[in-house]
């Protein structure tokens, strides 16, 4: 008699991003544009060896045992402070409303798994992050888009129609959050602007608080030059605002990925307890030495200076990567926006050219030596489908290049190819 899974355990697929790794590690002389990983040039190895030295000279074993369920109490003081000076909130975010989680990947699942059942319904916006869509479907949640506006974001107007229209139907309790990725968006490097997020906030405050808001603000680090103006939506909400929100942020991407330490913020304490007491369950706690070398590393003022070396270094990439694809892409009817943080490019194909991993161009792209997401990923309902997801994170600028070359080899045969 075989196995016989759970209802998750069943629902559960290899997932989109396993097959990308999976074709990469196979063919190793390609090229990937596709992980979403950092640059291991500008990992801060030596600078955290001394970092962990002196947590050694210091003599406190309490680093090296099991922590709190909810996380360090001076990581959380240390997070809510840097969140609150991002914000210029002008008041005192609540210590006891956050968590440091094992990435901030965990704390979005531990969010959806206490809010949403099989069934449920979570707005995201078009296009979102793909990861978090495939852990909607795993866990038998709905993932449906949001009108957007041509800036990028959400429209306002379109969504109350869209709420309206649940309503009218007897749907309206399946709706149980809006996902916004609010900073330097995986995968189009859109920022959430300050009147998008108060409009929203407004909108679902007409629900009598039974729909969250989800803030993802996993690049807000990592802009290039100068941090994008609009506060988190804790700070537009402002107190009195009903609406549940859930913000989390990551000290992955804008330092040391392989630390896997992520931050989450609750304004609704059941909520809150809920999460906590499933991540009890599953851990107990995140690595408590994590939390210590990423605590000194925020104190000593390590962590800022490091930011500074990965946007210098994240700028230049994304400017050879830019230099690299115009002139070909552009003259082949391609379009993008630059963006001005975070580790993505997301370029439109002309309408008619599919980027899907059955297309022609990702094949060619394979035969050239390139990988890259294809952009329906992205997409709650699979399109459009004439996208793709250029991350500029693993690769140095020499590779880069000859990466992008690829790329625009590809889409010259391709354009070729369905012209001949
Ligand atoms: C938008 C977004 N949110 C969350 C995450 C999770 O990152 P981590 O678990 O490293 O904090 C990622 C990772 O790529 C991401 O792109």
């Amino acid at each position: 008699m075989s196995l016989k899974f759970s209802q998750l355990g069943t629902r559960q697929t290899e997932s989109d991003i396993a097959r990308l790794m999976t074709a990469a590690l196979q063919r190793p002389e390609l090229l990937s544009l596709a992980a979403g990983f950092t640059d291991d040039r500008t990992l801060p190895l030596a600078e955290l060896t001394e970092v962990a030295v002196s947590l050694c000279e210091e003599g406190d074993r309490s680093v090296l045992q099991y922590g709190a369920n909810q996380g360090s109490q001076k990581l959380r003081k240390l997070m809510t402070g840097r969140l609150e000076a991002q914000d210029h909130a002008g008041w005192s975010y609540d210590l006891e409303c956050s968590f440091i989680s094992n990435g901030s990947q965990q704390a979005l699942y531990l969010a959806v798994q206490t809010l949403c059942d099989p069934g449920d319904i979570v707005l995201v916006e078009q296009p979102t992050y793909f990861v978090f869509l495939e852990m909607l479907r795993g866990l038998g949640v709905e993932a449906i888009s949001m009108p957007m506006l041509r800036n990028g974001d959400v429209d306002k107007a379109g969504l109350s129609n869209v709420l309206e229209a649940y309503a009218a139907a007897g749907n309206l309790d399946r709706v149980k959050a809006v996902y916004l990725v609010s900073y330097y968006a995986n995968p189009s490097g859109h920022s959430v602007s300050r009147e998008c997020k108060s409009s929203l906030l407004a909108l679902l405050g007409k629900f009598d608080g039974t729909i969250a808001l989800f803030e993802d603000a996993a690049y807000r680090e990592l802009f290039y030059a100068k941090p994008f103006e609009a506060e988190s939506s804790l700070a537009l909400a402002g107190e009195g605002n009903d609406v549940p929100i859930f913000y989390s942020t990551t000290l992955t991407k804008p330092f040391a990925t392989g630390l896997k330490v992520g931050f989450g913020y609750c304004t609704h304490g059941d909520w809150l307890d809920r999460m906590m007491a499933v991540k009890g369950q599953q851990d107990f706690g995140t690595a408590n030495y994590n939390q210590a070398l990423l605590a000194k590393s925020l104190e000593t003022g390590l962590f800022d200076r490091h930011l500074g070396v990965l946007r210098k270094s994240y700028l230049e990439k994304i400017e050879t990567l830019h230099i690299h694809l115009a002139d070909t892409l552009l003259a082949q009817g391609w379009s993008w926006t630059l963006p001005e943080g975070g580790l993505y490019l997301w370029l439109m194909a002309p309408g008619d050219m599919e980027t899907g991993f059955d297309s022609e161009l990702h094949q060619a792209a394979i035969e050239a030596g390139v990988l890259y997401v294809p952009g329906e990923l992205c997409n709650a309902g699979r399109s459009p489908r004439n996208w793709a997801r250029l991350s500029f994170g693993v690769l140095g600028l020499e590779d880069l290049k000859k990466a992008a070359d690829r790329f625009c080899f590809a889409v010259k045969h391709t354009t070729a190819m369905k012209i001949s």
